[in-house]
């Protein structure tokens, strides 16, 4: 099992960026806890992050084949890329749409997620824990 972790746009700034939303824990700690988290459960975890919404969609191209699963938080990009759904629509690598915050708790424009019904399933509002049950959903397959 190897599985993408593939961060989107301003999460580079998770632990100084709005934490009482995002937490204090920054991208590095968090990527490093995964990367473990997935040995543990004898899985590999790579992690990317870009702000940019093409070399998100290239990721994803690139994802196919490559890895088992992608755990994915598109971050703004979740509410208006049709690009990045088409991506998802493109591959046959299962996309987890993960969000730290709870998306339908906040500003109206966040409850609209364009890319959930191309995910094989969605966590929001756990913080950071998000991505490790994403994980763990996906190890235990
Ligand atoms: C986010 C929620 C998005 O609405 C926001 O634009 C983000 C992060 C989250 O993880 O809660 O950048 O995806």
């Amino acid at each position: 099992m190897r599985v993408l972790i593939l961060n989107g746009p301003n999460l580079n700034l998770l632990g100084k960026r709005e934490p009482d939303i995002y937490g204090k824990t920054t991208l590095p700690e968090l990527e490093a806890r995964l990367v473990a988290f997935a040995k543990e459960h004898n899985a590999e975890a790579v992690c990317m992050q870009s702000n940019s919404e093409g070399a998100i969609i290239d990721a994803i191209h690139a994802a196919d084949g490559e890895y088992s699963a992608i755990v994915l938080n598109a971050a703004a990009y979740t509410h208006y890329s049709y690009a990045i759904r088409d991506a998802i629509a493109a591959v046959s690598v299962p996309v987890v749409e993960v969000h730290i915050s709870n998306i339908y708790a906040r500003e109206a424009f966040r409850h609209a997620s364009v890319i959930a019904p191309v995910c094989a399933g969605t966590i929001s509002g756990f913080g950071s824990d998000g991505y490790f049950m994403a994980m763990w959903q996906l190890c235990k397959r």
